[in-house]
């Protein structure tokens, strides 16, 4: 008979409580949870004072991917590697379509690109470049293939840049199969503008990103979208939301019946634009916050705490998109236009989110598992296979322990890359075991298990009842 583990005397994180219990581990699943007492000759593991957490979700990340011509640093081995480390046990990755493809052959290319290498279990959203009748007509295979979020742009001119009637005709689309819709928000013809003057005024430093995305063009991009689904309401969310003049936005279209889902990143609640120097800095280490959308400014931060908090936003996703200082934030060196647009930071998403979300009384840790787990198992498709700590549900599951205060040092981080935006940052709390069905992967805060076991999980359509 199969060997059961019993992990012993810790608080299980549920949504709305914290119940103190063990839980049971039989093969890959929860077995049975609360007051347990060891069977015979059972493992038995103590965690007398930890937190036992649902396995972290990560909804946004780019692994492997081809932009700005070069190949994000992190690939799916050292980037899922580093994800479980810092408790994260599925990866949810933005599979590309690129121009003149089919979405099966980015598809395809994604599982060649993740197949056989991951560590923990990932999925993938479709992200389309363009659109067209013949994706469309793709849409109902992909969905049923297990791919049930798409993501379309609303930046990026002359490259990913859609119109709204394409948003209109693809968000038919996905309404009619019951998908859904991530979009990134800004005013990419805008943009285009802002950074031509920019260049011609021979504003070529990374500080000058910024000035050429700001926040209003977040909040426009916002409006014209819900404009579209003030006549369709399809499912659908915003990703990597930076701006409190977005949310304000978000929460007026809310106010006229939309339903809305929203996710942020770390690096919009803790970087500050202060990141980006003067306009008359030189110092070319502000590349390494060159993303799109930019960092923004303290009030914002505080807009997205609050937001998290109350339910305003659903989760929070990294958009891990890393890119190394050296050789690849450098191909911008003399362009601030041609810096590689995206940061890393799969690792320490509960970290921070815990330091300075939980241990900093700005959410509570239901609200900390429901941000970083459920709420994203339950909108892509997961749950109650993934997100939640019961009975039948896969083991995935997090042992936190609250009271470790240290600081962050990339050179002791698995992402693959030669800086990380947190350097110095001050922790409290750390992942000390990360189970991921039932395999106890990471002990003690150490990789144990070096296995590329990850499974692709085909994704259900998405339970829109979040908060
Ligand atoms: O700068 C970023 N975020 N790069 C990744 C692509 C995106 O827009 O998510
Ligand atoms: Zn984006
Ligand atoms: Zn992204």
């Amino acid at each position: 008979m199969e060997q059961s583990l019993l992990l012993k005397d810790g608080f299980i994180v549920l949504p709305g409580e914290t119940v103190r219990g063990s839980i049971r581990i039989k093969g890959e699943i929860i077995e049975e949870t609360g007051k347990l007492t060891p069977r015979e000759n059972e493992e038995v593991l103590d965690c007398r004072g930890f937190y036992f957490l649902p396995g972290g979700i990560e909804t946004h990340t780019h692994l492997q991917l081809e932009s700005m011509g070069t190949v994000t640093a992190d690939d799916f081995a050292s980037g899922t590697r580093a994800a479980l480390a810092g408790g994260t046990t599925t990866v949810i990755d933005f599979a590309t379509q690129f121009h003149g493809e089919t979405m099966a052959r980015g598809l395809k290319r994604w599982h060649e690109k993740a197949d056989g290498k991951c560590a923990t279990d990932y999925g993938f959203h479709m992200a389309l470049t363009e659109w067209n009748s013949q994706l469309k007509g793709e849409m109902e295979s992909i969905v049923a293939g297990g791919v049930s979020s798409f993501k379309m742009y609303m930046a990026y001119k002359n490259n990913m840049m859609v119109r709204e009637d394409e948003i209109y005709d693809a968000l038919e689309e996905t309404q009619r199969l019951g998908a859904t819709i991530g979009f990134h928000c800004e005013n990419g013809l805008l943009i285009d503008v802002l950074v031509r003057r920019e260049r011609e005024r021979g504003h070529l430093t990374p500080y000058f990103h910024q000035i050429s995305r700001p926040a209003e063009l977040e909040e426009e991009a916002i409006v014209r979208l819900e404009a579209v689904n003030h006549l369709l309401h399809a499912n659908h969310h915003i990703v990597h939301l930076s701006t409190s003049r977005g949310l304000t936005a978000i929460n007026r279209s809310r106010e006229r019946g939309i339903h809305i889902l929203v996710e942020t990143c770390p690096q919009y609640l803790l970087l500050e634009a202060s990141r980006y120097g003067t306009p008359s800095s030189e110092d070319f280490e502000a590349a390494k916050y060159i993303m799109s959308p930019p960092l923004r400014e303290r009030r914002d931060q505080e807009a997205l705490w609050d937001g998290l908090a109350s339910g305003e936003i659903q989760f929070v996703g990294t958009d891990h998109c890393s890119f190394n200082f050296k050789g690849q934030k450098e191909m911008g060196r003399d362009d601030f236009s041609k810096i590689p647009n995206g940061a890393p930071g799969i690792e320490l998403r509960l970290h921070l989110l815990y330091a300075y979300g939980v241990a900093r009384g700005r959410m509570d840790i239901n609200r900390f598992s429901e941000v970083t787990s459920t709420n994203a198992a339950k909108y892509f498709g997961l749950y109650p296979r993934k997100g939640i700590l019961q009975a039948g549900s896969d083991a995935d599951i997090v042992i936190f322990d609250p009271d470790p205060e240290w600081t962050v040092r990339g050179e002791d981080l698995h992402e693959n890359c030669d800086y990380t935006p947190y350097e110095n940052f001050e922790l409290k709390g750390r992942v000390r075991d990360v189970f991921l069905r039932g395999r106890h992967k990471v002990a003690s805060g150490k990789i144990v298990i070096e296995e590329a076991d990850g499974r692709y999980l085909g994704r259900l359509l998405p339970d829109m009842d979040i908060r």
